[in-house]
């Protein structure tokens, strides 16, 4: 073969190879990526507690405790970054991360640009309003102004979009941290704050006097673990999920963080 024929060949091998690729999923063997570089990447919003939170430097809570495990079935260690709740998505998309654990509801929309695992937490969209507001149930949000954290399903369904939503409020202010939300609520900037059920209640927790958490919820749905489309890791991570589940040991790590049945909980009591 000449040299010109042999480029040729080498040419069409390279193309071949590159198209090839182009068409396996770009994570298809993620798990062996991870172990090959011997930690997995668990990116997070630490502003949610009691599913995460900070603890001075640590990002603690219930989905630090079940990417350990995953962590642990891997053989590999982990790390937590924390960003913006609405850039978790793009952002593991793009390679920075291996996983979202982040109380992330999920939806049939983000199922188009993630795999979810096995759901692992049934939640709910909460409503908290000043200890005496009109506001009595999820009706009265009809024309009241309420403040949400960007990006997330309370932000989404009031500020309903796609028109689908029994409930019309008049303005939805957006803020990066639920925290925010409930200082604007507390000083009357805001009339309600939709937010997660377990956030919410620990929201309350920390201004008693002032604020109340209905009994009624806006919404219900269930908390997954969300990773790259395609990607092997899924059947790790459901597999930690399930055994968790079977084994108690999730409700156990979940009772160290939420009060269950008027029990107060580990740290809670350790505070
Ligand atoms: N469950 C809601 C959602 O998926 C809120 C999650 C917010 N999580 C967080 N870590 N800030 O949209």
């Amino acid at each position: 073969m000449n040299m010109k024929k042999f480029l040729s060949v080498c040419a069409a091998g390279l193309t071949a190879i590159a198209l090839s690729a182009s068409f396996v999923p770009a994570e298809a063997d993620q798990v062996a990526t991870i172990q090959a570089a011997g930690k997995v990447v668990m990116s997070t919003n630490a502003e949610f507690e009691p599913f995460e939170y900070k603890d001075s430097n640590d990002i603690v809570g219930i989905d630090p405790e079940i990417a350990a495990k995953i962590a642990e079935k891997l053989g590999v260690e982990l790390e937590i970054t924390d960003i913006a709740f609405d850039s978790l998505i793009p952002s593991m998309n793009k390679g920075k991360a291996d996983f979202i654990a982040a109380g992330m509801t999920a939806t049939e929309e983000r199922s188009k640009n993630v795999d979810f695992s096995v759901p692992y937490f049934n939640a709910s969209q909460s409503i908290i309003v000043l200890a005496d507001s009109e506001i009595k149930s999820r009706t009265d949000l009809n024309d009241k102004t309420v403040g949400v954290q960007q990006g997330t399903t309370g932000d989404i369904y009031c500020t309903d979009e796609d028109g689908t939503s029994d409930i019309k409020v008049k303005d939805v202010k957006r803020y990066s941290k639920g925290m925010d939300a409930v200082s604007d609520l507390i000083a009357g900037r805001v009339d309600a704050v939709v937010i997660d059920d377990f956030p919410a209640s620990k929201l309350v927790e920390k201004n008693p006097e002032k604020l109340v958490k209905l009994d009624e919820a806006m919404t219900e749905e269930e908390y997954a673990i969300a990773m790259p489309k395609g990607s092997n890791l899924k059947e790790v991570v459901d597999q930690v999920i399930t055994e968790l589940q079977e084994s108690g040991e999730l409700d156990a790590i979940v009772s160290k963080y939420i009060e269950v049945e008027g029990v107060e909980s580990e740290a809670e009591a350790s505070k």
